[in-house]
């Protein structure tokens, strides 16, 4: 496929939230594709394989975007453990690809990255306390932060929490899969004691735009980019519920002690984005029905 040039290269935006940021820079980019091509996008998409290093050059090279930004990742826990050397290819080595490939075409680079760096015994963690992943996903992804700013030193990584609202497909972030099991007659367990911050993606997206090219264009280093809520799994359930008109009775309380098969559940992975919201005018709204 030729794509000519473009100012802005989303990895992943066929996913939850490149989908989202290519679909808010206003037809200015291109975004990537790796199994779900996606007919009739408000933005060019070109495929794009993340173990294919040729490929990831050629698109930089062909492209020579101002930004970049990195989305593409096996975002599943699960699927990272069932699968570990898939992830690592995508999640590591296919991020230092994609940060070698951006510096090579003098693009700024915005990776995202996860809370899931952290064991979540602590909570509220800042940028400066120190990772600790207890899962596969979350040491391919700690690992590919530092592939990231080892190639582009000057590259903003973006750690995002639980992810909510509204998707491409209808199905596949945090609330509409709670929405869904809902409508399809089941009582889903919502963990009591799981902690994180949930983040509506559409404010998160543009926030994303700003690091790329706006007020944060700047900033260098890891950033916590996430809701200004902690609250555990089960209280957001109880908020999406009451949003639509359902009553509590509807989703089963639950505690990550009962927790079987891998990964482990860390208690606590909320993030504190007091660095992020100062460079950006403000926090980024809280999860509520209409996100
Ligand atoms: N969702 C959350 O709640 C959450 C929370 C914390 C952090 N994050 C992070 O946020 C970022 C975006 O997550 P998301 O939820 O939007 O992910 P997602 O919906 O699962 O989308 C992942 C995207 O990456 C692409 N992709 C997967 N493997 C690839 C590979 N080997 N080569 C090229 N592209 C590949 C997928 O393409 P196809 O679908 O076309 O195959 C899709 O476009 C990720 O870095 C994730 O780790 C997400």
């Amino acid at each position: 496929m030729t794509v000519g040039g473009c100012e802005l290269l989303v990895t992943g935006a066929s996913g939850l939230l490149g989908w989202n940021v290519a679909c808010r820079a206003s037809g200015r980019a291109v975004g990537t594709y790796r199994r779900r091509a996606v007919e009739g996008a408000p933005f060019r998409m070109a495929p794009l394989d993340l173990a294919d290093e040729t490929a990831v050059e050629a698109l930089c090279s062909t492209l020579r975007p101002r930004a970049v930004i990195h989305c593409a990742a096996i975002s599943d826990p699960v699927r990272c453990e069932a699968e570990p050397e898939e992830a690592t290819e995508a999640n590591l080595r296919g991020t230092a690809r994609v940060a070698r490939a951006a510096a090579r075409a003098g693009a700024r680079l915005v990776a995202i990255s996860t809370d899931l760096v952290f064991d979540g015994e602590r909570g509220r963690y800042r940028e400066t306390d120190p990772a600790h992943p207890i899962s596969h996903y979350g040491w391919t992804k700690l690992r590919g932060e530092e592939e990231a700013l080892a190639a582009c030193p000057d590259a903003a990584v973006l750690r995002v929490s639980l992810l909510c609202g509204s998707s491409r497909t209808g199905l596949e972030s945090t609330s509409e899969r709670l929405l869904a099991a809902l409508a399809a007659g089941q009582t889903p367990t919502l963990y009591e004691d799981e902690f994180r911050t949930p983040t509506p993606v559409g404010p998160l997206a543009a926030a994303v735009l700003e690091f790329a090219w706006g007020r944060a264009a700047s900033a260098r280093g890891v950033y916590h980019l996430a809701g200004p809520e902690r609250l555990s799994r089960h209280a957001l359930g109880l908020r999406l519920l009451g949003h639509a008109g359902s009553p509590p009775s509807r989703v089963r309380r639950g505690s990550i002690r009962d927790h079987v098969g891998r990964p482990p559940r860390a208690p606590d992975t909320s993030l504190e984005s007091a660095r992020a919201a100062a460079l950006l005018g403000g926090p980024l709204p809280p999860v509520d029905g209409a996100c």
